[in-house]
């Protein structure tokens, strides 16, 4: 059995896509899940400057360590102003930050998903890391928005129909674990 640590990129207590993924989480049948809260690995904004003079936070250096342990990645992406939020990219500035050479993503297969109240379901954040997280690391299994959040849950259940749309991403992230 292999270690899949799913995490979403938002540190709101009411994040949808941590609600996503932890929905998805339960769908993965075949191998361990590990769900992470960002918000449980606060940072300050990345510089030089504080680099220097204070080093790495531990937060970061603690999740250094989860990534260490990790097999695989399942991301959900919110989005701010048409990319990535803050939170998400400044989690990945630290993390590139801790041990020279060492990539965020580890060369591991990573599924990204995305999810917004709005119907585009925050597709251009998805785009975006899509293109940009091959170069750290991220071999990209998958990917896949769900627009209007509200639409996949009954009762606080991700819908039978909605699980058949990951289905057969998570099944190919699964296979390449197998
Ligand atoms: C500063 C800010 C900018 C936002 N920009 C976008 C956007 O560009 N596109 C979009 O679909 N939603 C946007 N939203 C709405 C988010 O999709 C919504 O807040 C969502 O709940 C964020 O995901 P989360 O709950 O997982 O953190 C924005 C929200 C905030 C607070």
């Amino acid at each position: 059995m292999k270690k899949i640590i799913a995490f979403a990129g938002s540190n709101s207590k009411n994040s949808i896509n941590q609600r996503l993924i932890e929905a998805i989480s339960k769908l993965i049948g075949q191998h361990e899940v590990e769900v992470i809260n960002l918000a449980n690995h606060a940072a300050p904004v990345y510089g030089i400057d504080h680099e220097i003079e204070y080093g790495v936070p531990d937060s970061i250096k603690d999740l250094f360590s989860i990534f260490n342990t990790s097999d695989a990645f399942i991301v959900a992406v919110p989005e701010h102003n048409g990319s990535m939020p803050a939170v998400l990219k400044n989690t990945i500035d630290w993390l590139s930050r801790v041990e020279s050479g060492v990539k965020v993503f580890r060369e591991k297969p990573v599924v990204f998903i995305s999810t917004s109240p709005g119907p585009r379901g925050a597709q251009s954040a998805l785009n975006h890391v899509v293109e940009i997280m091959p170069y750290r690391g991220a071999v990209v299994v998958g990917s896949l928005s769900f627009g209007s959040f509200d639409s996949h849950f009954v009762d606080g259940e991700m819908t039978a129909e909605s699980e058949l749309l990951i289905r057969p991403i998570l099944d190919k992230l699964e296979n390449s674990l197998a």
